[in-house]
Order: C-alpha cells, then structure tokens, then sequence
C-alpha cells in the first residue's frame, strides 16, 4: 500500500513560560488524535512533546499535504489553545498563525514534515523487508538545527560506515531550501559525494538554508524529511522560534540509527535559545522533558518506532536519547552553554541583528542607528537588516 507518515508540531502554549505543555492539554490533543484512528482517517498515531511543542506522529493512507489530516492536527491544536487560554498559560495559540487555513496547514505555523512511501514490509521485499523511522524534535532552535547532524549521518562515512557499503555507498540527494525566498518554497538539488563541498557552503547557514529532504540514489525513496520553515518568515512578523522537526527512515538501505545519532555528541552550536536570539548547543534529551534548566538550551529528542504491515505502530517506541551514554553528552552541552553565555551577549554569543527572532531587539538598535550622522553633521544613520517586522514577547 502507499503509507504516508505524517508529523505535525505545534506550540500552543505552556506552564509557567515556554517551558511544556499542561497535562490537560497533551490529554486533548491525544483524545482528538486517537479519536482520528477510530474514524479511520489515521491507521495509527503517537503524541509526546519537546519543550513546549506538542508532536502528532501520524501514519496514514491520505497522502501527504492531506486537507483532512492537516484540519484535524489544526483542530486538535485549536482544542489544546482553548485549554492554554482557560488556564492562563503562557503564549496560548503562538504557532497557530492564521485565523482558519483552509486545506494543508504548511504556512499557517505548525511545523511539517511528511513521508509517502510503498509499504510493503516482507521478508521477500528486497528494499524495505520492515520499516523502521526515528521523529526528531527540536525546542528552541533555529530552523536549520538538523544541518550539520543530517550531513555527516547521511553523507560523512566517518559517522556512517553504512556509507561504505554497496547500496547505501551510491549515496543520496540534498534537497536543499532557501528559507528567505518568501516568495514559494526554493529548492536545490545536490548530490552527495559529487556535491559534498557545495552542500556544505549552504548548510553552513543554519538561518538561511535547510534540508527539506534527503533522497536515496539508489532506490529512489524518500530517506528523511524536514519541516524547514521560519515562522517570522511565514507570518512576516516574528512570534515564535522555529523548532523544526524531521522524520527519518533507519536500517537497510539507509543509515542505522546509530549512524544517524551519532553527530548529536557533538551538542553544536546552533541558533535559538532564549529569546531565539543566542547561539548556544543543541542538547539531546528523552521525548516529553520541559525546558527548565538554566538559560533556556536548544534540546533535541529522538524516538524510533517500527511498522507493522498495516502501518500500526509498535507497541512501544524507543526514545533514543533517553539513554545514561547521553548524559555525558549533557554535560558537555551544559558546560559549553555556559562557556558561551559567560560572555554574555558579545559577538558570536548572541545572533546578529538581521537573524534575531524578536523584533524588539531590532527596534532597540534601530531607535540608536536612527540618531547617527556624520561628523560634519550632514547625513544620517545606516540601515538595520530588514527581516522581521514588529512582534514583542
Ligand atoms: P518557543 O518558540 O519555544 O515558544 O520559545 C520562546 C522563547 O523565546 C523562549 O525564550
Ligand atoms: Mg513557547
Ligand atoms: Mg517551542
């Protein structure tokens, strides 16, 4: 059959600060979803939360881009505001950017990110014998957070031996986004190994370029998926960070989850953090933990699940970064977090101006590059980069 896998993120609101979604709220949104598999418009569906986003893991027959999946994740999303408002949580309804989005929801605020493949897992299937993904979602994080990790799994043998092998050794496409073209979605195509150096000049820019999806040369088949969008680019005015999130097939014809995993011990910098305004590193933690430790740390989880033929989930899943081997990655991340941020907002700490997600800070220099001028006293101030437009906390 043809399955579609469908994650849809959202941050609706949260305790205290952005820190997590209440009890009552993950209770709705889970009642609305496997209300959604009783109805027969999902086979099956997983709910847990990173941070303050809310997840639906999803598997189903509509394909993706489907106006009747993407209005029930937007409902059950409206469903967990209502609860934020009642309660008087923090920045209720923040990712639901539009009043009612009429068909698919990508562009209105909930992240993205969506897989339609051939399901037909039997021992005799010389591609796909059993399927098995990873959902990664990330909190606090610029757009581009997967860029490096992504890279090295699917295309550095020196994370991936896979990459040795014969299947997975013809390697895999890029498809790479140019997230400031507001106009539509831009889209580049390079291949791994030719491209290497050329994939690399964009993904350097975590702001400005993602990876929309990574496709295997050898079979044709969609690898991973990423919801790379940015919110204040979407909205034209900035209300929250972008907290992307990305699905990945695992095993046989492409990376091991291992393989994938493995570049998150390095706890990169990236953009995000507080205020969506510093660079600070990217801390793998178990699914459902709150943002609570001290600055406000880019966190990233990771959960894997298999497929039965009727694309029911397993049983259980398996949550990749729940694990005692990454806690001295934690430790890591907290002590190169605060090594950063003990200079504060100087330099490379914090994001320059035209990437800063909260547009106040923009209005602060703007106020200030307004009163230059010359000292003959002729001519004014220079230009603030033009980016997000007007939006406070
Ligand atoms: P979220 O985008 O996760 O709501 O974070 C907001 C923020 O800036 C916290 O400092
Ligand atoms: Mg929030
Ligand atoms: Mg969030």
């Amino acid at each position: 059959m043809k399955l579609t896998l469908s994650i849809l993120k959202a941050d609706v609101g949260s305790i205290g600060g952005h820190t997590k979604p209440s009890e009552r709220m993950m209770d709705a949104v889970k009642s609305d979803t496997a209300d959604a598999v009783r109805r027969g418009l999902l086979i099956d569906s997983f709910v847990g939360h990173t941070g303050d986003d809310i997840c639906i893991i999803a598997s189903h027959t509509n394909g993706p881009d489907n106006t009747d999946v993407h209005q029930f994740a937007w409902n059950a999303f409206l469903h967990a505001t209502d609860i934020a408002s009642q309660y008087g949580l923090y920045g209720a309804g923040q990712d639901l950017l539009v009043d009612a989005p009429s068909g698919n929801i990508r562009g209105a605020g909930p992240a993205v990110a969506e897989i339609e493949m051939d399901h037909d897992p039997v021992k005799t299937n010389p591609m796909r014998p059993a399927e098995s993904f990873m959902v990664l979602a990330a909190d606090k994080c610029g757009p581009g957070a997967y860029n490096l990790p992504m890279f090295l799994g699917f295309a550095d043998p020196m994370y991936c031996a896979g990459l040795m092998l014969p299947r997975i050794g013809e390697g895999f496409t890029f498809n790479v986004i140019d997230m400031d073209n507001t106009d539509g979605d831009s889209l580049i195509s390079l291949n791994a190994p030719e491209d290497y150096y050329k994939i690399t000049v964009l993904l350097r820019d975590n702001e400005r370029f993602g990876i929309d999806s990574i496709v295997s040369r050898y079979s044709g088949q969609v690898a991973a998926a990423v919801s790379a969008t940015r919110l204040h680019n979407i909205a034209g005015s900035y209300t929250g960070k972008d907290d992307p999130v990305a699905l990945v097939r695992n095993q046989g014809i492409f990376p091991a989850p291992e393989e994938l995993i493995s570049p998150y011990a390095k706890a990169h910098y990236i953009g995000g953090d507080a205020r969506g305004s510093h660079v600070m590193p990217l801390m793998p933690v178990p699914i459902n933990t709150a943002v609570t430790g001290m600055y406000c740390l880019p966190l990233v989880s990771c959960i894997g699940f298999s497929l039965n033929s009727r694309g029911e989930f397993s049983d259980s899943f398996a949550d990749f970064f729940d694990n005692p081997a990454w806690d001295y990655v934690r430790q890591q991340a907290q002590e190169k977090g605060i090594a950063m941020r003990s200079q504060g907002w100087s330099g490379a700490a914090m994001l320059p101006y035209g990437e800063l997600e909260y547009s106040g800070f923009r209005q602060s220099i703007g106020d200030l590059v307004d009163r230059f001028a010359f000292r003959d006293g002729n001519g004014t101030g220079g230009e603030i980069p033009e980016k997000a437009a007007s939006a406070d906390d």
